[in-house]
């Protein structure tokens, strides 16, 4: 078992390899109701219903995947709570992927000005990004997070048992946030990576490399919980990423947008921060079969543009992306032209 710490609005732990049952049965000492918040799947393989037999343990089922970030689910969600007159004791748990902690955290944010919510990431991604930090939110038709919250959970638990559970495609587009991660802050992540043959070799690794990417992240968000600044640089890669995970209507994984997304910000970084480790990056993407191209005419440029236009690091009408002077380094690209933007563009099409 480790622990990272974060320190935001609230001190607390993230607990990795953990059993998140035994965390969940601890939990009732500090509230009276519980509710679970979790999409089907995760209920049944859970049996969260048999955990809710008692009076005062509720379950929410959401849809899957981003369509449960929706203002309608969120609404739901409140009716629950009202309906069970859950008060400022009470507790909201999240068991799932990025989206499910996202909308719990949201719901657990606004509900009375605020209630205690604790994240239990079942996917590699929701461990290594989503479930830390205390981003929470939903999304709206003009794009990702748009409406949300910096609140933080009391607890996470990151029991690396769930992500036996995932598809090999599941647990790449994962590891794109963990390459992510490695690129932006700490390179042993890299190194750890460039060891094992393919995805079988990297779940190996599992423990490992979800410890070193909470880290950082944890570090990252405690020097700039409310992204002034420095905790931009975990979006790199995310600026096309979110932009064409919208545009695929979501039939990308968010990792893998953002692996196309990382290769394109290392082209952008090769023209404006003298870059030259793309390779490195590719090889690594290519390992574990994630996606770094886009095809000719899957996707419109001047959708693309304006999604990412609309991106919350864009100031005054000009994108902003992380880039990278060299692995480990990140830095800001501010000034690129909208024609160095398509040219990039065009870079990554098959
Ligand atoms: N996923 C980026 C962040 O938490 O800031």
């Amino acid at each position: 078992m480790n622990s990272v710490y974060v320190s935001a609005e609230i001190n607390y732990k993230v607990l990795i390899d953990v059993n998140w049952r035994e965390f969940v049965n601890s939990l009732g000492v500090d509230h009276k109701k519980i509710i679970f918040v979790a999409p089907a799947f995760i209920a049944e393989v859970a049996d969260l219903e048999q955990m809710c037999s008692s009076a005062d343990r509720f379950l929410f089922v959401t849809p899957d995947g981003e369509a449960q970030k929706d203002f309608l689910v969120a609404q739901q969600l409140w009716n629950v709570l009202g309906e069970q007159e859950f008060g400022r004791t009470d507790a909201i748990v999240a068991i799932g992927g990025g989206a499910t902690t996202d909308l719990g955290g949201f719901v657990a944010a606004t509900w009375l000005r605020g209630i205690a919510w604790y994240a239990i990431p079942t996917t590699l991604a929701g461990m290594v990004d989503a479930s830390v930090g205390g981003k929470t939110g939903i999304n709206t038709p003009a794009g990702k997070n748009l409406v949300g919250s910096f609140y933080s959970p009391r607890t996470v638990c990151a029991d690396t048992s769930w992500l036996t559970t995932l598809s090999d495609r599941d647990f790449s587009a994962g590891l794109a946030e963990v390459i992510k991660t490695g690129c932006i802050s700490d390179l042993s992540i890299l190194d750890l990576l460039d060891r094992v043959a393919n995805v079988a070799g990297a779940r190996t690794l599992t423990s490992e490399l979800v410890t070193k990417s909470i880290a950082v992240k944890a570090d990252v968000v405690s020097r700039d919980f409310k992204e002034g600044h420095l905790r931009e640089i975990l979006n790199f890669g995310h600026t096309l990423g979110h932009a064409l995970e919208k545009q695929s209507n979501f039939s990308l994984r968010h990792g893998e947008a953002v692996a196309i997304g990382l290769h394109y910000a290392a082209l952008l970084s090769e023209s404006t921060l003298e870059f030259r480790q793309t390779d490195r990056i590719l090889t690594l993407l290519a390992k574990f079969n994630l996606p770094t191209l886009v095809s000719p005419g899957e996707f419109e440029w001047s959708n693309i543009f304006g999604l990412m236009t609309g991106d919350k690091k864009s100031r005054d009408g000009r994108i902003r992306f992380v880039g990278l002077r060299e692995l480990g380094k990140p830095d800001w690209i501010e000034t690129a032209s909208p024609e160095l933007l398509e040219q990039t563009y065009e870079k990554i099409m098959r």
